[in-house]
């Protein structure tokens, strides 16, 4: 695609995003495809003419607060227009896709209303919006948006820095019983492998140093390659980490289904593949798995962590957790504290079940009261927040790699993140910004650890280590 000479920015956008880093990375793009209309970035809400809120659905609490933030534009636009200026307010992502004109109906005050799949088409729909009326735009159209956007604009700011997302394969087919998923991101689809290698290359050339491949279902990918072969996550790693500059790798999120032995031989063979892997199972309780439709057993997730191990025995594990889904025993929730003892996992992330409309499991009969939910939140977090602090500790001595990527909290010290996506914070002078280093970690915190930088010895990394300035 050729490149549209930058007009000088005349208009302010402000964007606010909730949910996954789907929706970050998809934030970052629509700013690019408007940034040749005239629109710059604005981190001030109140200078604003264009303010998106990127939602989602996935939780009742996380689309409930677009409709409070919803109130909020709607005074903060009266005010503006009795000084005699405006606002123009979006509705985009999971909320949008799944309520599309309904948003419009509760919060009159929304210009515009698009889903994930209409990003390339935003800068016609502010155009159609200018004209008064309400648009609303929730298709999945055939043709591939990712083509229609344009590429990645990137520099290394503090903002968008040496870390970097990169979207390889969106929407889901596996119809878990309680997510809207499938509903809101539409059939499962991959980027072909030269889009995705070309954003990385753009990405490194930038200067980034670590990339995330997301994905609804990441390791579903299945992308067409130049020679017409289709090839899996495991080989798209491979292709990616041979390029030159990019030191690390991650994925996210992984079904346990889909976990390919070539995905898993990667993670043996590729020292950019980061031993930390996020693989949600939800349940310990196969009764509990199958209601959800998660397609697998307790014993058949658990042989994929023996496989896993087995291919690289330093990993570390993170999980997704559902507590009180319908029809959840005392015992079946006894299970899901057992699978996590049985596991030791590095972190997890841990969730109350919330009905969503549309999804089979809200119809379920025997849904779980509140307080009973409450209460085994409480103490599957308790057992989680054991195991992350426990897990800390087990650094302590240990010498991990650490991308330094900002200034850290006190003078002198740099912030950065260890192969299991811990902070870390490190004496080192600004000028190791971007590098990769070996730290012994020498002490825990709260949310994050500290260590010193070994001389003298090189950090694991097969990848070139160069620093920023060298390569931005
Ligand atoms: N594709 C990922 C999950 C995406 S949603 C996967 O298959 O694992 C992120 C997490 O939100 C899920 O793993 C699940 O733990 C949680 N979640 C999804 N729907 C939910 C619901 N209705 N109630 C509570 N938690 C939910
Ligand atoms: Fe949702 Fe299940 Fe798809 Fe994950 S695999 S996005 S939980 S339906
Ligand atoms: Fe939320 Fe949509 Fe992501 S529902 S979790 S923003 S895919």
């Amino acid at each position: 695609m050729t490149e549209m000479p930058a007009p000088k920015p005349s208009k302010k956008l402000f964007i606010k995003t909730y949910g996954c880093q789907m929706n970050v990375y998809d934030s970052d793009r629509m700013a690019d495809a408007l940034a040749p209309h005239g629109y710059e970035t604005t981190g001030a809400i109140e200078e604003a003419d264009l303010v998106v809120l990127n939602t989602c659905h996935i939780r009742e609490k996380a689309s409930e607060k677009v409709f409070s933030e919803l109130g909020r534009l709607r005074e903060m636009r009266a005010a503006r227009r009795a000084a005699g200026g405006d606002m123009m307010i979006g509705v985009a992502g999971c909320v949008a896709q799944a309520e599309g004109e309904e948003i419009v109906r509760r919060a009159p005050v929304v210009d515009l209303v698009f889903g994930p799949q209409a990003y390339h088409r935003l800068p016609e729909l502010i155009g159609r919006a200018h004209n008064g009326a309400a648009v609303v735009d929730t298709d999945f159209p055939e043709e591939d948006k990712f083509e229609h956007l344009p590429a990645a604009r990137r520099e290394v700011t503090v903002k968008r820095g040496l870390t970097a997302f990169l979207t390889v394969q969106e929407g889901c087919d596996k119809f878990c019983s309680f997510c809207v998923v499938p509903y809101t991101r539409g059939a499962e689809t991959s980027r072909p492998v030269e889009q995705v290698l070309a954003e990385a290359r753009n990405l490194a050339a930038a200067g980034v140093r670590e990339i995330t491949l997301l994905g609804q279902n990441v390791n579903a990918y299945h992308g067409l390659d130049a020679a017409g072969r289709t090839i899996g996550l495991g080989e798209l790693c491979h292709r990616l980490a041979a390029i030159p500059g990019l030191a690390r790798l991650r994925y996210t999120t992984s079904h346990p289904i889909d976990m390919a032995d070539d995905l898993i031989a990667a993670h043996r063979d590729l020292d950019a593949l980061m031993p930390y892997l996020h693989l949600p199972v939800q349940s310990g309780s196969d009764t509990i798995l199958k209601a959800m439709n998660r397609r697998h057993t307790r014993a058949q997730y658990m042989d994929v962590i023996a496989r896993i191990r087995a291919a690289r025995p330093d990993i570390a594990l993170s999980g997704d957790f559902i507590v009180g889904f319908p029809g959840e025993t005392d015992a079946d929730f006894e299970d899901t504290l057992s699978i996590v003892r049985e596991v030791g996992y590095a972190s997890a992330f841990t969730f109350k079940y919330s009905p969503r409309p549309g999804t089979p499991g809200a119809g379920l009969g025997d849904q779980v009261p509140e307080p009973v939910k409450a209460e085994r939140l409480e103490r599957l977090q308790a057992l989680v927040t054991a195991q992350t602090r426990a897990f800390a500790e087990a650094c302590v001595g240990r010498t991990l790699d650490v991308l330094l990527e900002r200034p850290g909290r006190m003078p002198g010290q740099l912030g950065g993140r260890s192969p299991y996506l811990q902070a870390v914070h490190v004496e080192a002078p600004e000028a190791l910004i971007g590098t990769l280093q070996p730290v012994l970690i020498t002490a825990t915190g709260n949310n994050s650890i500290t260590g010193k930088i070994v001389t003298g010895m090189e950090p694991n990394s097969a990848s070139v280590v160069e620093s920023v300035a060298s390569v931005a």
